[in-house]
């Protein structure tokens, strides 16, 4: 590898992790009371996901939990992030708790902390009740107040033993994605729904950092989101402006209001939709955070695009630039950048990088190895990102590769594999890959003496 990273410059306590999310890894779909979720609707519905794949049977993680903590000791990490199934706990979204739900979780926790492993709790990546959608979903009011509702169970559980807690992962992903341009669940493509989606989706995280602070006193609260880099595709005007408002979209939109800034009028007038708005929701949304999770992957390149849908911008696939086999650029500078834009621009305190990864096309060869230098340079690249960025003042404490294993890649299914581990999905057998090495490597190449943050 090329870029040395400057490991004097990350605390001692940094936290080196790993992460994944339920309806990804878990599989056991309909066991112990779990009802359906968004996702399961969803990839079950015909032409919705490559190959037809769904998350039922997944890396069977629900099973094999402790072979998977086996491997991440592999790994050497300090931390895991994961997230909690919301239909497992609260089938129905409201009311009845489903305690042999709650409890796969609380296993989980013990099994970590036993194994020296922090863990670190996402509520909401994604798996909302499938009862909840037949009320309404995110574009409804009631459905901010049942997270609120899930989070407080859920911190009333595990409170005792997990300190670092996420409300929502990328809610960009859950409102754009899943209600404009309906490549996710629940698969809409209506502008009035995917901004009120937006809305409500930070009015629950406001309301859930309420809740798990009211159950864990002690817990370090933060929110996840995927940000990018923006750069207009050519020097005009159009383009400028284009890259302005995909700004605003995929960055100033999430970070703002959490930021006690108001949802960026700018892009307010981009959709011309009224907002849900009402006393008192700005100040919830704002609530006082311990830390910001950045999840990097891709920088973006714009071109205006007026007849398009908002925000009127179209990427640009640039030529003659490495790529991932998600086909996504590959940029490390981006995560420097943005790691010291939360810095500088909104102050952020402690930043983690919550996930970073790439996914390639990998065999395990006879010999039962997997050759995969192209992710092994990329995590080495954006580790590197990170260690500049911490040299130059921002606030980092930990680093989560995504992903623990190869999973489901939501309406990608299965063939993209981000894993430091490969998943032969026949056998459930994992292998660790040369990046995976790569990876215990570079955590016993940091001096550090103490506990990881998360912990
Ligand atoms: O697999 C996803 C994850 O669920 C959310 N962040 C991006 C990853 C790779 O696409």
């Amino acid at each position: 590898m090329t870029d040395r990273i400057d490991f004097a410059a990350l605390p001692d306590d940094f936290a080196w992790g790993v992460a994944t999310s339920a309806y990804q890894i878990e599989g056991a779909v309909t066991e112990d009371g779990r009802a359906p979720s968004i996702w399961d609707t969803f990839a079950h519905t015909p032409g919705r996901t490559d190959n037809g794949d769904t998350g039922d049977r997944a890396c069977e993680h629900y099973h094999r939990w402790r072979e998977d903590i086996g491997l991440m000791r592999q790994l050497g990490v300090g931390a895991y992030r994961f997230s909690v199934a919301w239909p497992r706990v609260v089938p129905e979204g409201d009311g009845r708790v489903n305690a042999a739900g709650l409890s796969f979780y609380d296993r989980l926790v013990d099994g970590l902390l036993e194994a020296g492993i922090a863990p670190s709790v996402t509520l909401y990546h994604w798996d909302l009740p499938q009862a909840l959608q037949d009320r309404g979903g995110w574009p409804v009011r009631e459905t901010a107040e049942r997270l609120a509702q899930y989070a407080s169970v859920v911190a009333g559980k595990l409170g005792d033993r997990v300190r670092h807690w996420a409300t929502l992962n990328e809610p960009l992903c859950s409102a754009w994605i899943g209600h404009l341009e309906g490549r996710m669940a629940p698969g809409l493509t209506d502008l009035t729904a995917a901004v009120h989606a937006s809305y409500h989706l930070l009015l629950g995280h406001g309301l859930a950092v309420q809740a798990i602070r009211a159950q864990a006193p002690d817990a370090e609260v933060g929110i996840v989101n995927n940000l990018s880099t923006v750069e207009p595709a050519t020097g005009s005007a159009a383009d400028a402006a284009a890259a302005r408002r995909m700004d605003g979209h995929t960055n100033r939109w999430w970070l703002d209001p959490v930021h006690g800034r108001g949802f960026p009028a700018d892009m307010r007038e981009v959709y011309g939709v009224e907002l849900p708005e009402r006393a008192g929701d700005a100040g919830v949304l704002a609530q006082p955070l311990d830390w910001l999770g950045l999840n990097y992957y891709f920088p973006a390149v714009v071109a205006a695009d007026p007849s398009g849908p908002p925000p009127f911008a179209r990427p640009v696939r640039r030529l003659h630039v490495p790529r991932t086999g998600m086909d996504w650029e590959i940029d490390a500078n981006g995560i420097e950048t943005l790691l010291l834009r939360l810095t500088r621009e909104y102050g952020a305190r402690r930043l983690y990088v919550t996930e970073n990864g790439s996914a390639y096309p990998d065999v395990v060869r006879p010999e039962g190895t997997v050759a995969d230098p192209e992710r092994t340079a990329y995590l080495h690249q954006h580790v590197a990102a990170c260690a500049r960025a911490a040299r130059r003042g921002a606030p980092l404490a930990g680093y989560f590769a995504w992903s623990l294993m190869d999973n489901f890649e939501w309406a990608y299914g299965y063939d993209k594999r981000f894993g430091l581990f490969h998943v032969d999905y026949a056998t459930q057998a994992r292998t660790l890959k040369d990046s995976g090495r790569h990876y215990a490597e570079l955590i016993r190449g940091h001096p550090r003496r103490s506990t990881p943050r998360a912990a």
